[in-house]
């Protein structure tokens, strides 16, 4: 077999297994956003996660663990594959902009698994209230000071 071609094997291997998230061939049935709010509130999100629009419980406050902002502008907006993944793997990828030793113990997301708490349908609403509360923000365009 020649150099080349063993590259590019190893490659498309590298491709098949690569765990990126990817929402390709992952679809969600509709989710209501209303019964999703409910759970993000019955579920006690707030008591690490800040959102406009919502106040944090004064046990958050005064334990002033983590406060991880959801929703509110951003970049880039998380898929719901994204969202499904930070809720029932936290630690798979650690939010960015945060201090780790706040946010992480020994390498593991501190936030609590969820897995055997939400029904199926209580975390698809859910992932559809949290999508719901991103906003993109406004591209700028950089400004470039014309050549003289
Ligand atoms: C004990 C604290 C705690 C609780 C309770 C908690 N979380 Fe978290 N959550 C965290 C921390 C810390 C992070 C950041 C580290 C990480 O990415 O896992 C996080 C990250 C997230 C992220 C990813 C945010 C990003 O920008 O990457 C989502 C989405 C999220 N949580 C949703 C929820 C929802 C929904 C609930 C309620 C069902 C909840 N969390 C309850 C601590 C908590």
């Amino acid at each position: 077999m020649n150099k080349n071609l063993i590259f590019i094997l190893l490659f498309a291997v590298a491709g098949l297994t690569g765990c990126e998230p990817s929402s390709t061939g992952f679809s969600l049935p509709a989710g209501n956003v209303v019964n999703g709010e409910k759970v993000f509130l019955t579920m006690q999100c707030l008591e690490c996660h800040t959102m406009e629009g919502f106040d944090q419980p004064e046990s958050a406050v005064e334990r002033a663990t983590a406060s991880v902002a959801l929703g509110g502008e951003v970049k880039r907006i998380k898929n719901y594959a994204e969202l499904v993944t930070s809720i029932i793997n936290p630690s798979h990828q650690i939010a960015e902009g945060y201090e780790l030793d706040v946010i992480q113990y020994e390498g593991q997301s501190i936030m609590p698994s969820y897995n055997d708490a939400l029904t199926v349908t209580q975390l698809i609403d859910l992932v559809t209230f949290l999508e719901s509360r991103y906003e993109l923000e406004p591209y700028e365009p950089t400004l470039y000071s014309p050549y003289r």
